[in-house]
């Protein structure tokens, strides 16, 4: 190698500050010079009050979940959980906050002292300042109480997960599966014989009774992640893999979640709504889900374009010859508060335009464009509003 060559790029790169004082600066800079020195010698703590900032921001938006056309859910918080075993997650995380807290601020606060104490003065060119080598009691002191705090929070926090992964479910316990599909949520009640999609129901917990909801999570195509941050931490669902998690509520409402794991294209667009009943609401629920649909119809034509269309490979309507697989099962379709997983409210215009076409609400989804008329979108738009 040239190193002539190599030692003139090396230093054209290392251009600093000090030479742009010297030689004054190769482009006119609005910040006057004295100003530049500072932040100059203060880079490294600006860079670093701009990464606390950043996620400072990006920690108080995390958890936020919007649909696209309309908004029946609002806005979701990780700091106000109201089921087990998030509140247990929050107390612990706010354990371990308060500790690496109060660590950051000592350090901090010496760093601040340091800087303003021993700052730069004039005539400090002509004297040394003391040196100082070793001491065996602050080594020890930054040893071992590192040491001590890493080894509490080792302690509380398995406390905490084993308390969560040994779990056993009660007689009482829900079981429900959810599959991750790209990029809508299935979900199956194997006891209760109930398919649906995008909606997780369950009973709520009181102080008689205790009815928590055991999932099992697995994946169709890629990788996903349940999250619902008011209910639990997040858990992936993986291919050829069955995680498992459990919800147990209080409060009865909805619970809107999303997808947590970057999925494709409309990963974004992968909400999910956990919705918790009062036990008795419930049990109407789940006997209300477990009905076929009526064999008549006060939408005959619709139904005869569904059938008459390849939206039966996909999709199943319970009761029907409709049995496919690929698609959200339709059999209670006007049940749900949203389509396409959370990306629009579940409104007859909004139901019109994702049949005319789902990639107009949803572009890149799965579902094609059946290329149908407007009377035919109307028709079948009738049929599947007699789902309920
Ligand atoms: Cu599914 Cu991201």
């Amino acid at each position: 190698m040239n190193s002539n060559l190599y030692y003139g790029r090396d230093e054209q790169k290392q251009r600093t500050f000090a030479d742009e004082m010297k030689d004054g600066p190769i482009a006119p800079s609005l910040v006057c010079p004295p100003m530049r020195l500072r932040l100059y010698r203060h880079r490294k703590i600006l860079r670093a009050l701009v990464l606390f900032a950043f996620a400072f921001v990006c920690l108080s938006v995390a958890g936020h979940v919007e649909p696209v056309l309309g908004n029946p859910d609002g806005v979701t918080s990780l700091f106000r959980p109201l089921s087990q075993p998030a509140q247990e997650i929050k107390e612990i995380s706010l354990l371990v906050l308060a500790i690496c807290g109060s660590i950051f601020a000592v350090v901090a606060g010496l760093l601040v002292y340091a800087i303003v104490r021993f700052r730069h003065r004039a005539g400090d060119e002509l004297s040394e300042p003391p040196q100082v080598y070793g001491s065996n009691q602050i080594e020890l002191a930054w040893t071992i109480l590192p040491l001590l705090i890493v080894f509490v929070l080792i302690l509380v926090t398995s406390r905490t997960i084993a308390d969560i992964q040994n779990r056993k479910p009660p007689p009482t316990a829900v079981q429900a599966t959810v599959i991750g599909h790209q990029w809508w949520w299935e979900i199956r009640y194997p006891e209760l014989g109930i398919v649906t999609a995008n909606e997780l129901h369950v009973p709520a917990s009181d102080g008689r009774e205790s009815r928590p909801t055991f999932l099992k999570l697995q994946s169709a195509d890629v990788a996903h992640s349940f999250w619902v941050p008011l209910l639990a931490g997040k858990t992936d669902l993986i291919p050829n893999r069955e995680n498992l998690m459990w919800i147990e509520p209080t409060k009865p409402g909805t619970y809107p979640g999303n997808c947590a794991e970057y999925c494709g294209t409309q990963h974004a667009r992968m909400l999910i709504r956990v919705v918790v009943h009062p036990p008795d609401e419930f049990e109407r629920w789940a006997k209300e889900q477990q009905q076929s649909a009526s064999v008549e119809t006060n939408a005959p034509e619709g139904r005869k374009v569904f059938f008459a269309n390849s939206c039966v490979n996909c999709h199943t309507i319970g009761g029907t010859s409709a049995q496919g697989k690929f698609g959200p099962d339709l059999t209670h379709l006007m049940s749900r508060a949203t389509l396409a997983a959370g990306a629009a409210t579940n409104t007859t215009d909004n139901l019109r335009l994702w049949v005319r076409d789902p990639q107009k609400i949803k572009v890149g989804c799965l579902m094609p464009n059946m290329q149908l008329t407007d009377e035919e979108v109307d028709q079948v738009v009738a049929y599947l509003q007699t789902l309920k």
